[in-house]
């Protein structure tokens, strides 16, 4: 086990994913979790994160003492690093030349965390790494007991080693693909220095999940809502498997689905694994929720709540419910304790399936709470769910009712779910699905003007919406052959009745958001 303390950086999620791709497990936790807590963690070695603030500052974070008490090797990235050397003894100093982007680090010291790794051979015989800094500040001086590994224009100490405590710091970021040699770095320091064992599989938790989950519940039953999503069907599939009949699924069609939607999650969970699963149609209710409002925020609230008050009326029908199972995955862990973040704008106001029914009293369980998304991929296939339905693109909450601007009109959404339907099967068709992160219709309640034969058309506008992106806070448009474009465009025009115009939208986020609201 790895105990990861976060100091705030942007990549932390990452380094917990490298960790456990290289089959060791681990666990991100704030820095104040306290000695105790650290202690019976039991950690096999201890990471200490980057983060944005500044070691230079009184009143920053500071890695806990104890860790470095324990007798077990520490890496400190960046903004570790520097704390771990300003605690032990070293200084840190703010550096008028900041370091952003690709730097090369010559490796002059000796070291076990870099032995035999590198980019090229200089002159001279020097080793040297292409590396992926982010730092303003530097260690100036070294504390006792460490000695330099390697620097960079910017870093003189920008790889340090104490060899006999086994205290490694760099400032470089190994986490990001950026740096060609970082996993070999951290397998390095994970398999070889900290001796961890690369024995953790996601699919290990199956076992173990059925197993304390049956103890758990005992004779009650469970409730879930199920959205059809890549997490409340690997839960519904866990579960079925842990204690079939006591699981109830719910699943509210709120008449925003994509086309054939609904039918497919009654196939593939009522049909084909024989979990029940009450299928709520509650279209005529959104819609009927939804009429006359045209503002996205408003609109986006309104969903959220009829589909909690739906799914509350539902689940009050069951006798005997104790428990509300939920597909809360490692980052919504890590997001809502993240004290760092709480500040963030609120851009759109997000809604997920699976509101709590309070007066219920429901206690919960969250089997996917340890596991990063591709774990619970990894897990859906290892319970036989169907790889689309893993492996598909996000769909928000709120689903078409922010993909159909402005009011939301069933014509409108039968309208959208067929142009959605065709631009997505012949993404697949031209082996084009996998290549983009996402991809969707938007439906434009404009009307433009259009000859088809004879006769004059007025009819809405398609917007065409695709973009690649790692972590969907920033987005590019997907750069789609015009040859696909052009095919997409003609089917929608020539299948779909009520459309004669198809665009597609070349906007970044930021600005753009990749949902049009
Ligand atoms: P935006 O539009 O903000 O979206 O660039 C970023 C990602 O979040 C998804 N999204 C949502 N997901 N509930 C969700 O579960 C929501 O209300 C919601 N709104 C946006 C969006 O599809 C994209 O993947």
């Amino acid at each position: 086990r790895v105990l990861i303390l976060d100091f705030g950086s942007q990549y932390t999620q990452l380094i917990g994913r490298r960790v456990r791709e290289m089959g060791v497990y681990c666990e991100i936790h704030d820095p104040e979790m306290g000695d105790e807590a650290i202690r019976e963690f039991g950690a096999s070695a201890v990471i200490l994160s980057g983060g944005p603030a500044s070691v230079t500052e009184q009143d920053t974070a500071r890695a806990p003492k104890i860790v470095f008490e324990l007798d077990v090797p520490v890496l400190g990235i960046c903004y570790g690093m520097q704390t771990m050397s300003a605690q032990l003894g070293g200084r840190v100093e703010s550096s008028d030349h900041q370091e952003f982007g690709y730097a090369r680090v010559r490796v002059t010291g000796k070291s076990r965390l870099l032995e035999g790794i590198e980019d090229h051979m200089e002159s001279g015989g020097i080793p040297s790494l292409d590396v992926w800094m982010s730092h303003g500040d530097r260690v100036a001086e070294l504390p006792e007991g460490f000695e330099v590994v390697g620097s960079s224009d910017n870093a003189p100490y920008a790889v340090i080693s104490d060899e006999s405590r086994r205290f490694y710091g760099i400032q470089f970021h190994p986490e990001v693909t950026h740096t060609p040699q970082g996993g070999r770095i951290l397998e390095r320091f994970l398999h070889d220095i900290a001796g961890c064992a690369a024995d953790w599989k996601p699919e290990n938790i199956v076992e173990s999940q059925i197993a304390q989950v049956r103890e758990q519940v005992g004779d009650d039953h469970v409730l879930l809502g199920l959205s059809g999503g890549v997490d409340s069907s690997v839960v519904a599939a866990l579960l079925h498997k842990a204690i079939g009949e006591q699981l109830t699924c719910v699943f509210v069609d709120t008449g925003l689905l994509r086309l054939g939607e609904g039918d497919q999650v009654m196939a593939t969970f009522a049909e084909h694994m024989g979990v029940r699963v009450i299928r709520v149609d509650a279209e005529d209710r959104f819609l009927s929720a939804l009429k006359g409002v045209e503002d996205p925020e408003e609109k986006r609230k309104i969903i959220g709540r009829t589909f909690i008050e739906v799914f509350d009326e539902e689940a009050g029908k069951i006798d005997n419910v104790k428990w509300l199972a939920q597909g809360t995955i490692y980052p919504d862990v890590i997001e809502s304790a993240g004290s760092k973040t709480g500040k963030a704008q609120v851009i759109k106001s997000h809604h997920n399936v699976g509101g709590l029914p309070e007066h219920m009293k429901l206690k919960l369980i969250e089997p996917l709470r340890e596991l990063f998304k591709d774990e619970v991929r990894r897990l859906g296939v290892e319970l036989g769910l169907p790889h689309d339905m893993l492996f598909r693109h996000p769909f928000p909450g709120p689903g078409l009712g922010v993909r159909i601007l402005g009011e939301v009109k069933k014509d409108y959404a039968d309208i959208l779910r067929k142009a959605d339907a065709i631009f997505i099967e012949e993404l697949w068709n031209h082996d084009l699905y996998n290549k983009t992160s996402q991809a969707f219709a938007v439906f434009l309640p404009v009307r433009s003007v259009g000859v088809m034969g004879d006769g004059r058309r007025y009819d809405w506008v398609i917007a065409l919406r695709a973009v690649e992106t790692i972590d969907f806070m920033t987005a590019r448009w997907a750069h789609l052959p015009y040859d696909f474009l052009d095919h997409v465009s003609r089917r929608i025009i020539n299948e779909v009745r009520g459309i004669s115009r198809v665009t597609y939208d070349i906007s970044g986020k930021p600005p753009a958001t990749i949902e049009w609201e």
